[in-house]
């Protein structure tokens, strides 16, 4: 297969981008490539190179770039305007789909990003606790505020449950509200856990973090512990949210929290999240139904767009379809499986990590299970098999593989034929 060549039209945007933007980026991936177009489970480069896409936007085009059938909803939707500010339609409908899919999800309140999702779930957790410490994992990510950005990736973690702030402008005084506990020891975060109890208002877990698959019995103690001292337990479903099952990760690995955040897939590529939980808890949201001190503002000026909700609602609606969550599943395990049979063929330690729908590899012999695991494994490695695929025509994020529905036998093929070029080439 031919190496990726970078065209002059390619090069100049590249030259532009780092006159306007700081760092030449839009702050997300780090490598120098411009996409201009996707369709199902592809993307093309500004130069015109093809590449099977597992980056998938970061995750929200699970059915694929372009989906012609979420473009003519989106068509319909702009032509009909595309914001109000106002309740709409499309919102509606899709809160309706998302509290029948989601089963912690007795109301739902949209906002435009994870972001803001997870921290007014947090937020509402305080107002109803009426406690301000949040316990969260080391490792987690719950995008970009300045709760979230506490342990996020420690370069030089401190002791459980102090937290190292990830990010320079962030308050000292956030350090005071939130604590930190290993993912995947119960022990150790059920004993944080009953030591502040009575200082938490929120416990926040990815159910399943970053690519880290909880441990047998891991999230179900949390819920124990947490329910024991009534202190809401929080999934950060951005990223499982209808990816894992139609339910999410609480569907599929069996635990129901109290309020989850969503995103990415139920907004079909467009800028739209969600916090959804238990009645009492969303009361908070509503001032007619909490006491005075306990309301929570919450205004967006795009919350609910309704093209990014019609956009969600198509999607929701093809996942719902006969042997959709199958197909994702057997592609990714097919991945999965075969490039960890080409590393161990190749002798090369490595171990290849998640579920199905979302995965990726750790050059290391070290078992991974919490964050600091993930430090022992080969970056620069990785980084070696990232760029060794991209030449090859395929494009991923630089820590994960995410599955399309739309990806297709040829993708899967061009896949495989690069996982040997790229572990022959790793070995050489
Ligand atoms: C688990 C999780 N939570 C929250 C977020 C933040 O979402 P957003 O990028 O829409 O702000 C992300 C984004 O990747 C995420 O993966």
């Amino acid at each position: 297969m031919a190496e990726r060549t970078i065209s002059q039209t390619e090069t100049d945007l590249i030259q532009r981008a780092h006159r306007v933007m700081p760092g030449g980026s839009l702050g997300n991936i780090g490598r120098d490539i411009v996409i201009t177009e996707g369709s199902a489970g592809r993307v093309r480069d500004a130069s015109g190179n093809e590449y099977v896409d597992y980056l998938l936007g970061s995750g929200p085009m699970l059915i694929g770039h372009a989906h012609p059938e979420v473009n003519e909803v989106v068509r319909e939707q702009v032509a009909k305007g595309t914001t109000f500010f106002a309740n709409n339609d499309q919102a509606i409908l899709l809160a309706e789909e998302l509290v029948n899919a989601v089963a912690c999800a007795d109301k739902v309140r949209f906002t435009s990003s994870g972001t803001e999702a997870t921290f007014y779930a947090l937020r509402t957790a305080r107002a109803y606790r009426k406690r301000d410490k949040i316990l969260k994992f080391e490792g987690g990510y719950h995008g970009m505020h300045d709760y979230a950005l506490m342990s996020m990736s420690p370069g030089a973690p401190h002791d459980f449950p102090r937290p190292t702030p990830d990010s320079a402008g962030i308050p000292r005084a956030i350090e005071d509200e939130v604590l930190i506990a290993p993912f995947n020891d119960l022990q150790t975060a059920r004993t944080i856990i009953e030591r502040h109890h009575e200082e938490l208002g929120a416990v926040i877990v990815e159910p399943f973090q970053r690519l880290l698959p909880p441990k047998p019995g891991f999230l179900q103690g949390i819920r124990e512990v947490t329910a024991q001292h009534g202190i809401p337990l929080i999934f950060d479903e951005v990223v499982t949210g209808f990816r894992f099952a139609y339910g999410g990760a609480q569907e599929f690995y069996g635990v129901e929290p109290d309020m989850c955040s969503l995103g990415k897939v139920i907004a079909g590529g467009f800028p739209l999240a969600a916090v959804a939980g238990n009645e009492e808890l969303m009361s908070h949201f509503d001032a007619s139904s909490t006491e005075t001190d306990g309301f929570l503002p919450q205004i967006g000026t795009l919350s609910g767009n309704p093209v990014a909700a019609a956009a969600g609602l198509k999607t929701l609606e093809i996942l719902r379809r006969e042997g959709t969550y199958e197909r994702i599943f057997a592609t990714g395990n097919r991945l999965k499986n075969e490039l960890q049979r080409m590393l161990d063929e190749a002798e090369i330690p490595a171990s290849v990590v998640g579920e199905a729908p979302l995965f990726d590899v750790f050059f290391t012999d070290q078992e991974i299970i919490d964050y600091r695991s993930t430090l022992l494994a080969d970056k620069q490695m990785l980084a070696r098999f990232n760029e060794l695929l991209l030449a090859r025509g395929v494009l991923k994020g630089d820590t994960k593989f995410y599955i399309s529905l739309a990806h297709t036998a040829a993708d899967v093929q061009q896949t495989l034929d690069a996982f040997a070029a790229a572990v022959d080439a790793l070995n050489s």
